[in-house]
């Protein structure tokens, strides 16, 4: 092409540009915000070339007015092939108020996008319905302003904390703490003209740093349906305006620091045809459940665990028959369990424990979907377990730790109508053995027996137990050899115990004999204070998951394995009150992750290898052996 037609090409193309060009402030709100950008993982940004910004990726005009009415950037994509997180790092630029034709602004989830929301947001962007900045790194005020808009229906600004970016700091402690010492998340209160925003449908505010009371008003939120303020530093009181919400369907105020009373007292409000599920769960709420929250009919899921609740639970919540899992451990109820709360018949999950209730246990045989039951830690003083909990059709995790029972572990747990999968029937008075029956529970995951008086050995059915992960009989009487254990085949190559506390046994074996590297996935292993002698197998480095390992206070002896030092992800090492003789070996600087460690009270001889981790340690974990040296002790 000569120089003429270069010309009139160009000539031509700026004609068709300028014509689809888009509005000239949304075209510059947009090339703003791409230029405080600096990273985009997704590639998307690189595309946004030329004038019509209409035809960008992300970006939707409204067929009329040719303005920008949507930005729909969020951080996870899913194609057709696989689902893709991306990141965008920079700051949202302040320029973006120029798209004041917008209704959607979704920029969720883009991990390292920071920056705060501009102030005079709500000024500009009056069209607005629906903001999403979760997930990301903004930080900050809520702006005033952000009341101002009256067409909001959806405000999800949580999770603005560390987010997607964790794996990278995880290594490093000093980061984590940094970071969260600069508050990487919106802070302050929550703004009370958020209470004018009279159209919200969703408001999701969880897991930042905000402080100050709920506002009292946002009872007039009256289209709300979901509010969740959760993981906050929120305190005061729960507004009881929130009574007048006829709509609102998910409120979770959990993990702050709320207190004064639950709040559905005396007034039943409009709430009560509409709250599905409940979570006051970690906060300083005190005083009793009222009488009125059985009117709450429509509860699905309820969590006032971990406050300071007390009274009598009532019997109106045996009225609640939608309710599916009921959550009040960690209280300060008394008195007995209401007979009602039998008549809950789509109860799945049921945790009464860490309180002070007493006994008797009403017999509560119409918990025909229950699965899971906790009543542990109370002061129930069962004397034996109610035989008709081994009846109810779906029960297969049963939590009756520290209630009183005597006598031997009955043997209709055998044949429940739903196989056993986790029983914590620790810190009773149970005698007499471990019975060889348990061995047919193979469906068990989870066994915990300690805290009793059990006699006996380690059956051997206990090999047949092939979906074990969890296994604790400490503070017993239990004999014999411990080989079993770690001879357990597991259903899928994938699965292994992963938590064995043997401690404070009379076991007497010579450990040496055990293979304990078929159960590579063990993360706590804990034999302490038994009797076993002989030295540390060298299959300890197999143990690849391992992070917690204390054989203290036993005959161990001889030399200490080379191979542990491939257990790279120990963090609790405790050999002491042993017999092991020798050095230490060098590889132990490898065991980075190593953050406590005790050898004292060996035979132990020679320098310390000298470096981290091991200097750091104190002189005590070094104490009492035969002839060591070095950092932190005295230099050879
Ligand atoms: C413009 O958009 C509206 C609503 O999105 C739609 O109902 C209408 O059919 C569209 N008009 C044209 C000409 O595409
Ligand atoms: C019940 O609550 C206690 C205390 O909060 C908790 O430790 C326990 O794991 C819960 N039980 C079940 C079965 O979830
Ligand atoms: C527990 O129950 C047993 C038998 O029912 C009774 O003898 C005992 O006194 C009770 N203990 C307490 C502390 O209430
Ligand atoms: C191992 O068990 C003993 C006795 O039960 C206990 O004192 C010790 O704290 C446990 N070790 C670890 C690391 O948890």
């Amino acid at each position: 092409m000569d120089s003429f037609h270069l010309q009139w090409v160009a000539v031509l193309i700026s004609i068709i540009t300028l014509s689809e060009a888009c509005h000239p402030a949304d075209w510059k709100g947009l090339t703003s915000f791409k230029s405080g950008i600096s990273i985009d993982t997704s590639g998307r940004l690189a595309k946004w070339v030329g004038q019509n910004c209409c035809d960008w990726e992300g970006v939707r005009c409204h067929n009329i007015t040719g303005r920008v009415k949507e930005i729909n950037l969020p951080g996870f994509i899913s194609t057709a092939d696989l689902p893709f997180q991306s990141e965008m790092r920079g700051f949202i630029s302040p320029s973006i108020t120029l798209l004041n034709a917008v209704e959607i602004i979704d920029l969720g989830g883009l991990l390292g996008l920071g920056g705060t929301i501009p102030s005079f947001i709500g000024l500009r962007l009056h069209n607005l319905r629906k903001l999403y900045l979760y997930g990301n790194k903004l930080r900050g005020p809520l702006p005033e302003s952000i009341g101002k808009l009256l067409k909001l229906e959806e405000l999800a600004v949580h999770d603005n904390r560390l987010s997607g970016s964790l794996p990278a700091i995880l290594g490093s402690l000093k980061t984590l703490h940094s970071l969260l010492l600069y508050g990487n998340r919106f802070s302050g209160a929550i703004p009370d003209s958020f209470a004018d925003l009279t159209n919200l449908v969703q408001m999701d505010l969880h897991s930042n740093s905000l402080v100050g009371h709920i506002p009292d008003r946002i009872g007039q939120l009256q289209t709300l349906k979901e509010l969740d303020l959760s993981n906050n530093f929120l305190s005061g009181k729960i507004p009881l305006s929130l009574n007048n919400l006829p709509g609102l369907s998910v409120l979770y105020l959990d993990n702050n620091k709320l207190e004064g009373p639950i709040p559905f007292a005396s007034v039943s409000g409009k709430i009560s045809s509409s709250l599905a599920f409940l979570r006051l769960n970690d906060n300083r709420l005190s005083g009793p459940i009222p009488q009125s929250f059985g009117e709450l009919v429509c509860l699905k899921r309820v969590s006032l665990s971990n406050n300071k609740l007390e009274g009598t639970i009532p019997s109106s919540l045996g009225r609640l028959s939608s309710l599916s899992e009921l959550y009040l451990d960690r209280n300060r109820f008394s008195g007995q369990i209401p007979k009602s709360l039998g008549q809950l018949s789509q109860l799945i999950l049921l945790n009464l424990s860490h309180n002070f209730i007493k006994g008797p246990l009403p017999e509560m045989s119409s918990l025909q979907n229950i699965q899971t039951i906790d009543l542990s830690y109370n002061l129930l003083n069962l004397s034996s377990i109610p035989q008709w909990l081994s009846k109810l059709p779906s029960l297969s995790k049963i939590y009756l730790a520290g209630c009183g029972i005597h006598g031997q572990i009955p043997e209709f747990l055998r044949t429940t109508p739903s196989p056993i999968q986790e029983l914590d029937l620790s810190h009773n008075h149970l005698t007499d053995k471990i019975p060889e029956w348990i061995g047919c529970l193979t469906q068990l995951y989870s066994l915990k027996l300690s805290e009793n008086s059990l006699i006996s050995q380690i059956p051997n059915s206990i090999t047949n137990l092939q979906d074990l992960g969890v296994l604790d009989l400490h503070s017993n009487k239990l004999t014999g050899n411990i080989q079993q254990i770690f001879k357990i085949s597991h259903r899928f190559p994938d699965d292994s115990l992963t938590y064995i506390d043997l401690s404070d046994n009379r076991f007497s074996w010579d450990f040496y004999q055990t293979d304990i590297g078929q159960q590579p996935g063990i993360q706590f292993l804990n034999l302490s204070n038994n009797n076993l002698k002989g030295r540390l197998p060298t299959s300890i480095g197999t143990l690849r998951s391992i992070q917690t390992l204390d054989l203290s206070r036993n005959n161990l002896g001889f030399d200490l394995p080379e191979t542990i030092v491939n257990a790279k992800q120990l963090e609790t090492l405790k050999l002491q009150r042993n017999h092991f003789t020798g050095r230490i070996p060098k590889g132990f600087l490898n065991l980075r992750k190593l953050k406590e460690l005790d050898l004292s009270n060996n035979l132990l001889v020679g320098e310390i290898p000298p470096g981290k981790p091991l200097s750091d340690f104190p002189r005590s974990a070094y104490m009492g052996n035969k002839g060591l040296c070095g950092k932190p002790l005295n230099p050879c």
